[in-house]
């Protein structure tokens, strides 16, 4: 087992600083993985790096994310730049040796992530993809709940994504809107949600999507009177068929107006059914049927230390997980792999898996029908 790794960090952003927190409490949670160590932090410019540095640990800071590349006291490259910059990271991250954890989406376009799959599988790399929120401990219950049949036949799956950041149609154009880093929500939150009914049910075969651009136009800045035309998805809203059998639906939506975070499904078999929402993460609402009708109804489950690993982080039960502890467990396991030499999950291929459903929907929706998800 690995002992010690040097961890280089590029982007210092809303996902650097997530980053940044769980590599500092990995080893607390998790006491077998080797030791991070924060070796060198990146962003565009050299000033911005060395604050950075200052604020979350790192030794070194560069404002050359090559430089930090091809360290050699890096062993570990996070890359949180937007979606552009992914791909040539990864690659030269993957060249130089390193593993390497990217946010999602993966890149921009299918091809893409597959030379960055292709890259990584040949240099026997580990890797791994921001999936955060199927960390939480509840919804690994919930999937080995719906793996051992205790929710009978699986009959249906409602998920979504949901959140109002560019509800606002005065909210400027930005990188998140920019084709040149992909699709729209679709990519940006609908990864999300794919990859959880993925991760719950297993592959999905074939979808019916209906993708659209609400706001056609966004300033180029903040208060500008100059507008730029909107090019990619703000919903998404897709009929979905599981490998299983089981279909459902999946909507993914940047512009639903007073919603934060409403990621979350219903899983619905013969037996009983299962609701989760990220809103309420330390929550999991367990239905059974057949039960005495007038007591029947949904049985709050709370999260605690018989949720592995929640009890690494705290031993009593309602004090609750947050965002940065699910960021913590993906970098804990993360860092177990890579000790231990094995895959992580999920990685690269994992990821690239969820962008065909992505891509999948976009034909669908321009093609008015089913596609298969290739
Ligand atoms: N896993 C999640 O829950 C989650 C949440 C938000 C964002 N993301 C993903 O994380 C990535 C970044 O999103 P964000 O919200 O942190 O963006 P952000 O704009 O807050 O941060 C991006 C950072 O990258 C830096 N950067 C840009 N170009 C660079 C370059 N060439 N070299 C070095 N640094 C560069 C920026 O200066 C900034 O510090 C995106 O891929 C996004 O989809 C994931």
């Amino acid at each position: 087992m690995t002992r010690e790794l040097g961890i280089g960090l590029i982007g210092t952003g809303f996902m650097g600083k997530a980053h940044a927190f769980a590599y500092r409490a990995a080893l607390a949670a998790f006491p077998d993985i080797p030791v991070p160590r924060l070796e060198m932090i990146a962003d565009v410019a050299p000033d911005l790096a060395t604050k950075a540095a200052h604020q979350y640990g790192f030794a070194r800071s560069t404002g050359d994310w090559r430089a930090l590349v091809a360290d050699p006291r890096v062993d570990v490259v996070s890359i949180t730049t937007p979606n552009i910059f992914h791909k040539e990271m990864a690659l030269a991250a993957i060249a130089a040796g390193k593993h390497v954890h990217c946010e999602k989406p993966l890149s921009p376009s299918l091809a893409d992530s597959l030379a960055m799959v292709e890259a990584a599988d040949k240099a026997g790399v580990v890797t791994q993809v921001g999936f955060n929120y199927i960390k939480n401990p509840l919804l690994k219950m919930a999937r080995d709940m719906a793996a051992a049949g205790e929710l009978g036949e699986i009959t249906g799956f409602r998920g979504i994504h949901a959140e109002d950041y560019m509800h606002d149609p005065e909210s400027p154009y930005s990188w998140r809107i920019d084709p040149a880093g992909g699709p729209g929500v679709i990519a940006d939150l609908g990864s999300h949600i794919i990859g959880m009914a993925r991760f719950l049910l297993g592959p999905i075969a074939e979808v019916s999507a209906d993708v659209r651009t609400v706001v056609t136009s966004r300033p180029v800045a903040r208060g500008a009177r100059e507008r730029k035309q909107v090019l990619v998805d703000d919903v998404a809203r897709i009929l979905v068929s599981f490998a299983r059998g089981c279909g459902g639906t999946i909507e993914a939506n940047w512009i639903a107006t007073g919603r934060k975070m409403q990621l979350g499904f219903e899983l619905t078999g013969e037996k009983g059914s299962l609701v989760f929402t990220q809103e309420r993460l330390n929550e999991l609402l367990l239905y059974k049927a057949g039960g005495d009708a007038r007591t029947s109804g949904h049985v709050k489950i709370e999260a605690g230390p018989q949720h592995a690993p929640y009890g690494q982080f705290c031993i009593a039960g309602g004090h609750q997980l947050g965002f940065n502890d699910l960021k913590t467990i993906e970098m804990g396991e993360f860092l177990g792999a890579i000790g231990a030499g094995r895959k992580s999950s999920p990685d690269f291929r994992e990821a690239y898996e969820i962008q065909k459903v992505v891509e999948a929907s976009i034909a669908s929706s321009r093609a008015r029908g089913w596609v298969r998800v290739a």
